[in-house]
């Protein structure tokens, strides 16, 4: 996957009248997960809002531009997280907001997550939010009917979208390019799906930016990430987010090594 997915999008987000943001909420249940982690903390992206979680942080991501962009807050590093260049045991903490979600089930979340316990020292953790999809997964007309009550932001339905066409192709991946024209297929007048959920019309274009990605998400189920954790972690946990509407369902997934 290029970085051209994530620019595009993070673009996107920005000009909107309601910028997309990380939610707080999530930043602080990460935060909380590795408070007590004394020595270097890796940071897999560039989340600003996880950049002060300690004095000692990497922050690691493959797109050179992004890195040179955010240079100078905290080291960053531009390299690949399935193969990351650092010695092993080198960090006694690893972070990060959704990093896991463009690794395809199993094997590159497998070795994504192989890498990390390599790169960390024994004793050490690891604590990401992750967007698990629910089991079973709710389809395309339960999401309308939340939606249309006003229960859902379309950031959160875009994400909740993608799983119930996973789900319906019977698999955790699903290729980004291919949502636009799912969401066209399945719910053809944009103006209406705006009328009846109180989505700004401009927050919907942003599902184009899907069309040129290269990208595949990744939306496991709790059952089908837990099967794939390496063995070299000795103790896993699901924290839920506090205060956020689906804090349940993607929570900080926290590993101990
Ligand atoms: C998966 S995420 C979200 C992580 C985090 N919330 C952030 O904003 O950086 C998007 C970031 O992952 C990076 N990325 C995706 N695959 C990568 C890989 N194999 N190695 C390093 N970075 C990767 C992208 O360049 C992009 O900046």
């Amino acid at each position: 996957m290029t970085g051209s997915h994530w620019k595009d999008l993070f673009r996107a987000w920005s000009v909107l009248p309601r910028p997309v943001a990380v939610p707080p909420e999530a930043i602080a249940a990460i935060k909380a997960e590795v408070r007590g982690v004394r020595g270097p903390i890796l940071l897999l992206g560039l989340t600003r809002q996880l950049m002060d979680t300690s004095d000692d942080l990497v922050a690691i991501d493959r797109s050179v531009e992004m890195v040179l962009n955010r240079a100078g807050a905290v080291r960053t590093v531009a390299g690949d997280w399935t193969a990351l260049p650092f010695a092993p045991a080198s960090f006694a903490g690893c972070i990060g907001d959704g990093s896991l979600i463009s690794f395809a089930f199993p094997d590159r979340l497998r070795s994504v997550l192989s890498e990390v316990a390599r790169c960390l020292i024994p004793g050490g953790r690891f604590a990401c939010r992750v967007f698990l999809r629910p089991d079973p997964t709710p389809g395309l007309g339960d999401l309308l009917s939340i939606a249309r009550s006003g229960g859902m932001t379309f950031q959160h339905f875009k994400f909740k979208f993608a799983m119930a066409m996973a789900a319906e192709a019977g698999s955790p991946n699903i290729a980004v390019a291919a949502l636009p024209e799912l969401l066209a297929a399945r719910l053809p007048g944009r103006d209406e799906l705006a009328a009846q959920t109180g989505w700004d019309l401009a927050e919907i274009e942003t599902i184009d930016v899907y069309r040129s990605s290269d990208a595949t998400y990744c939306f496991p189920t709790r059952a089908e990430l837990t099967s794939l954790l390496p063995r070299a972690f000795t103790a896993h946990r699901f924290v839920p987010v506090a205060n956020h509407p689906l804090g349940q369902e993607w929570p900080v997934l926290v590993l101990d090594r």
